[in-house]
C-alpha cells in the first residue's frame, strides 16, 4: 500500500473531545489530564473524504466530558496528537468548548496552534488548543475538535473501466491518538454507500448499513495506536483543482474585474478502456458513476459581466441563476470528467464595487472579498488570488483570518505609467471551509498600522503585513450595464478525451 502513490484525494475531519480533569497531587503535565469520554466520527463527503473525529459521549450516558486535573496548577492548554502522515494533509483544525446539548449547544472558538515537541512517541505532531479560563482541579470541560484532512484516500484498483464503480482504501487507527489516557472511547466511520469491501476489526467491531462501529474502548494508555483499513465504495466525483488563480482587478470605473484560471483534475481511480457517450447516455445510474457531468460556481450576487478568455476553445452549455443573495453559475462540460482527465477553464465576470466597499467605524475603507474557491465541493491544491489595486495605491495590507502567504508586486499594463499594486495571496490546501471573507485594507494618515489591525492580525496566527492604501478617489461608481454575455472556456489538457469544443453564451440578467 505504501508504493501506492499518494492519491489526490481530500479528507475531512472533524473530532468533538470531551476532557475530564482528575485530581492529583503530582505537577500537571499531559500525564495529569484524561480523557473521561471520547467519541469519533469520520465522514466522508463528494469528492473529499470527510473524516469526523470526536470525542464525544452519547447523550443517554451522557456524563459532562471531564479532564481531571490531578495536579495543582490549572491546565491552560489541551494537546492534540497527529500521526505524522496525516500531518501534511491537515487543511484545517478548529476547536471549540461546548456547552449545552443539542440545539441548545454554543459553541466558544477557541485558539489552535502547532507545536513542536521534539521527543514525541512514534514522530507524533501536535496542536495545542488553549482554553479561555484554566481548567482548575476538579473542573471539566467539553471540547469539540474539527479537523480536515486532504487528499486521503486512496482509489483502489487504480483504473477502473466506465461500468465500475469506484473503490477506495482509508487508513486509520481504531484507537484515537492522544497524549492522554482515554477512559472510554468510540469511533463511528460513516462510509458514503452501504458497499465496504471490506475492513480491519478490532473488536469489538460492528458494522449497520453505512455505518462502522470501532468500540467501545476502555482505558487506552496515552499514544495507544491500533492500525485499520477500511475499503469501500466512493462514487463520489474527487474534482481537486490543482491551481486555481484568481485575480480581482479593482477598476476605476466602479468595478471589480474576476477572471479565475482552473486547472482541475478528477483525481479518482483512472479511467481505463475508451469512453462510449452511448453507453453513458443510456446507462447513467451503471455508467461512468463516478464521472462527473456538473460543476457548480457560487457567485456573489449581482454578477453585473462575465467574460471569457479563450485558450484552446469555448465549452458546452451552462445555466447562471441570480437572486438577491447569491448567483450560481452551472457549468456543464460537453463531455464528463473522468478519474484521471483533466481541465482547464477560465471564467470571468465582474462585480459591483460598492457591494464589496465598507467602511470601518474609524473611517477606513476597504474591500472586503470572499477567499477560496467558487466552485462548490472542490479542494484546491494552490490558491493564489491577486488583487490588482488602482494605479498609485499605496501600502495595502490584507487580513485573513486564518494563515496565508502575503507579498506585492506591481503589475503593468499598457495605460498605467506608474505600475499598479498587486496583493498576492497565497495558500495550500484550501477546502470549502477557506471559503469565508478577507479584507484589505490600508494604513492609517499618520502611515502606522493601527493598533486593532495588529490585534487581529496577532489573533489570526502568522499573516504578514502588506503596507500600502487603497487610494479612495480612485473609486467612480458608475452603473453597470444591465446585459451581458458570459462565455466561459473549459479546455482539454493530457489525457481528456478529445471531444468537440462548443461554445456558450448566457446572458445575465441584472
Ligand atoms: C464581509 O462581507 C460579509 C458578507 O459577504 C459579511 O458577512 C462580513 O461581515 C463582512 N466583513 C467585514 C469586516 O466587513
Ligand atoms: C467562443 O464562443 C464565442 C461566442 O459564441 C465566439 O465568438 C468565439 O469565437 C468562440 N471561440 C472559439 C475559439 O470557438
Amino acid at each position: 500500500m505504501e508504493a501506492l502513490p499518494r492519491l489526490r484525494l481530500a479528507l475531512v475531519l472533524s473530532a468533538v473531545i470531551c476532557f475530564s480533569l482528575l485530581e492529583r497531587s503530582s505537577a500537571l503535565s499531559s500525564q495529569d489530564l484524561q480523557i473521561v469520554n471520547a467519541e469519533r466520527r469520520v465522514s466522508f463527503s463528494f469528492l473529499i473524504c470527510t473524516y469526523i473525529i470526536s470525542h464525544n459521549v452519547s447523550p443517554s450516558q451522557f456524563k459532562p466530558g471531564i479532564v481531571e486535573n490531578i495536579g495543582t496548577p490549572p491546565a491552560s492548554e489541551i494537546l492534540l496528537a497527529f500521526p505524522p502522515t496525516q500531518v501534511d494533509h491537515l487543511a484545517l483544525v478548529k476547536a471549540a468548548v461546548t456547552a449545552g446539548k443539542r440545539k441548545k449547544k454554543s459553541y466558544s472558538p477557541l485558539d489552535v496552534k502547532p507545536k513542536e515537541v521534539f521527543d514525541a512517541p512514534n514522530g507524533a505532531k501536535y496542536f495545542t488548543i488553549s482554553l479561555l479560563n484554566p481548567l482548575k482541579v476538579g473542573e471539566s470541560v467539553t471540547l469539540e475538535v474539527l479537523y480536515t484532512l486532504t487528499h486521503s484516500l486512496e482509489p483502489f484498483p487504480l483504473e477502473i473501466s466506465q461500468s465500475e464503480s469506484q473503490l477506495v482504501y482509508y487508513h486509520d487507527s481504531a484507537i484515537i491518538l492522544s497524549p492522554y489516557h482515554i477512559k472510554q472511547q468510540i469511533t463511528f466511520v460513516k462510509t458514503p454507500s452501504t458497499k465496504v469491501e471490506s475492513f480491519t476489526r478490532v473488536d469489538p467491531t460492528d458494522r449497520a448499513g453505512t455505518e462502522l462501529k470501532y468500540g467501545p474502548y476502555e482505558d487506552r494508555p496515552p499514544y495507544s495506536f491500533s492500525p485499520t483499513i477500511i475499503h469501500f465504495e466512493n462514487n463520489n466525483p474527487f474534482a481537486v483543482v490543482e491551481e486555481l488563480v484568481r485575480e480581482v482587478e479593482i477598476s476605476h470605473w466602479g468595478s471589480l474585474q474576476i477572471t479565475e484560471h482552473y486547472t482541475l483534475v478528477h483525481a479518482g481511480a483512472r479511467h481505463k478502456g475508451v469512453f462510449s457517450r452511448v453507453e453513458y447516455q443510456s446507462r447513467p445510474s451503471f455508467s461512468g458513476v463516478s464521472s462527473f457531468k456538473h460543476l457548480l460556481a457560487k457567485l456573489p450576487p449581482r454578477v453585473h459581466s462575465v467574460y471569457y478568455r479563450d485558450e484552446i476553445g469555448n465549452i458546452s452549455s451552462s445555466h447562471l441563476r441570480t437572486d438577491s443573495r447569491k448567483s450560481e453559475l452551472e457549468i456543464e462540460p460537453r463531455y464528463p470528467l473522468f478519474g484521471g482527465w483533466k481541465a482547464t477553464f477560465v471564467i470571468g465576470y465582474g462585480l459591483p464595487l460598492p457591494d464589496f466597499l465598507f467602511e470601518s467605524s474609524d473611517g477606513m475603507r476597504y474591500l472586503n472579498f470572499s477567499f477560496g474557491c467558487p466552485l462548490a465541493e472542490t479542494v484546491v491544491d494552490k490558491l493564489t488570488i491577486k488583487v490588482v489595486l488602482p494605479e498609485g495605491s499605496k501600502k495595502p495590507y490584507a487580513v485573513v483570518p486564518f494563515p496565508v502567504e502575503q507579498h506585492l508586486e506591481t503589475s503593468y499594463s499598457y495605460l498605467d505609467v506608474v505600475g499598479r499594486t498587486v496583493v498576492v495571496l497565497e495558500k495550500k490546501n484550501v477546502v470549502p471551509e477557506h471559503n469565508s471573507p478577507f479584507q484589505l485594507k490600508s494604513l492609517d494618515t499618520q502611515g502606522q498600522i493601527p493598533e486593532h489591525v495588529l490585534a487581529h492580525v496577532a489573533r489570526c496566527a502568522p499573516i504578514t503585513l502588506l503596507l500600502n492604501s487603497i487610494e479612495q478617489s480612485s473609486f467612480k461608481f458608475i452603473a453597470s450595464p444591465i446585459r451581458h454575455d458570459v462565455f466561459i472556456t473549459l479546455s482539454s489538457a493530457n489525457n481528456v478525451s478529445p471531444m468537440p469544443q462548443t461554445s456558450v453564451s448566457f446572458v445575465v440578467a441584472p
